[in-house]
C-alpha cells in the first residue's frame, strides 16, 4: 500500500482505518515525532519503530510552542518533499503533517508543565522549551494514538522528560530510546548542522571530542565526576569557535548534576554555540 499523507485529524483517522490499526485483531502503530529536515538519525528511528509495531507513523511538524523568542523558528529548515521520500523509503505507513492552525486552537489555555526537570540544564537556557515540547508530544500521542513512540537519545533530557510524562500521566504508550547517529568524525547528526559553515563544522567537532574524552576517563573506573567534567571542559576551552552554554555530568533520569559519590550511569551533556548555530550532544557513562 502507498504511504498515506495526512494533513488534519480526519485524514489521520482515515489513515489509521486504512492501515487496520486498533480495534479487535487490529495492527499496532509506532510513532516517530519529528520536525522534518530528516537525516540519517531520523531514518534510524523510523527503522527502529518498524521493529516495535506493525505500522509506522512519522509526524512532521515544526512546533512553534517549543521555540523561544529570538530562536530559529522562522529559519528552521523545511524540506517537506524530501522528507516524504525518506519516510516512504524507510517504510512508513503514514506521515502526519498538520498546519499550526490544525494543531493549536486560537483560544488554547491548557498545556503540559515539565516541572523542575524542565528548568535545569537545557531548560535553564531555553525557558518554556520543554513545556512546549511536552505539550505537542502529548497532542501528537492523542491524535495518532500509537502503541509505541520512538525518540533519540541525542536529545537525552527530552527523552527523560517524555518518559517522566508517560509515567506521571499514565500514558498507555511504550517509549523507546534510540542510539545517537554520528558522522564518521563524531559529529552528532542534527537538522541544524546544515547552518554550519566549513569553519563552524570543524569547531563543532569539539563537542563530541570533549564527550569522548570524558567517556574515556570514565572507562578507567578511577576518575571522579569532577575529573571527568574538567577533562571534557579542557577540550572545549581549547576550541575558540565553540561557546559553551553548559557542560554537565548528570543523573540521566532527573538531569540533576551528580556529586563525587555518584555510582552507576550518568550522562555527560553539552550545549554550545558555534557561529550562529546552537548544538547539543551527550554520552552516557558508567561511574564507580
Ligand atoms: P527533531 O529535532 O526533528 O528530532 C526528532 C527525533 O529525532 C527526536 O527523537 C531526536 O532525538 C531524534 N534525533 C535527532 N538527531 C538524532 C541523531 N543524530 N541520532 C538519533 N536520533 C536523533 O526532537 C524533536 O524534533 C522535537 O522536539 C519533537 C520531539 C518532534 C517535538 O516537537
Amino acid at each position: 500500500m502507498d504511504m498515506i499523507v495526512a494533513n488534519d485529524r480526519a485524514e489521520l483517522a482515515g489513515a489509521r482505518q486504512a492501515l487496520g490499526v486498533g480495534g479487535a485483531g487490529g495492527g499496532t502503530l509506532a510513532l516517530v515525532p519529528t520536525m522534518g529536515a530528516l537525516h540519517e538519525g531520523h531514518r534510524s528511528l523510523i527503522r527502529l519503530a518498524g521493529e516495535h509495531a506493525d505500522h509506522v507513523a512519522v509526524s512532521v511538524f515544526v512546533n512553534p510552542l517549543q521555540f523561544g523568542p529570538g530562536e530559529d523558528y522562522a529559519r528552521y529548515p523545511r524540506t517537506f518533499e524530501a522528507d516524504l521520500e525518506v519516510c516512504a523509503a524507510e517504510g512508513a505507513g503514514v506521515v502526519f503533517a498538520p498546519s499550526a492552525e490544525e494543531m493549536y486552537l486560537p483560544d488554547r489555555q491548557v498545556s503540559v508543565s515539565a516541572g523542575k526537570m524542565g528548568t535545569v540544564a537545557e531548560g535553564a537556557f531555553r525557558p518554556g522549551h520543554f513545556d512546549g515540547m511536552l505539550t505537542v508530544v502529548l497532542k501528537l500521542f492523542n491524535l495518532v494514538r500509537p502503541d509505541a513512540a520512538v525518540f533519540g537519545r541525542k536529545d537525552a533530557q527530552q527523552l527523560a522528560l517524555i518518559r517522566r510524562m508517560a509515567a506521571d500521566l499514565n500514558l498507555p504508550i511504550s517509549i523507546v530510546g534510540a542510539p545517537t547517529v554520528r558522522e564518521a568524525d563524531g559529529l552528532a547528526l542534527s537538522s541544524r548542522n546544515r547552518y554550519l559553515s566549513p569553519e563552524d563544522r570543524t569547531a563543532a567537532l569539539a563537542l563530541s571530542r570533549a564527550l569522548f574524552a570524558g567517556a574515556e576517563l570514565a572507562e578507567t573506573g578511577r576518575s571522579t565526576p569532577g575529573e571527568i567534567r574538567r577533562a571534557a571542559r579542557a577540550v572545549l576551552d581549547a576550541e575558540p569557535g565553540a561557546d559553551v552554554d553548559y557542560l554537565i555530568l548528570a543523573d540521566p533520569a532527573t538531569f540533576a548534576e551528580v556529586g563525587d559519590d555518584h555510582g552507576g550511569e550518568a550522562v555527560l551533556a553539552v550545549a554550545a554555540r558555534v557561529g550562529t548555530t546552537r548544538l547539543i550532544d551527550n554520552v552516557v557513562l558508567t561511574l564507580g
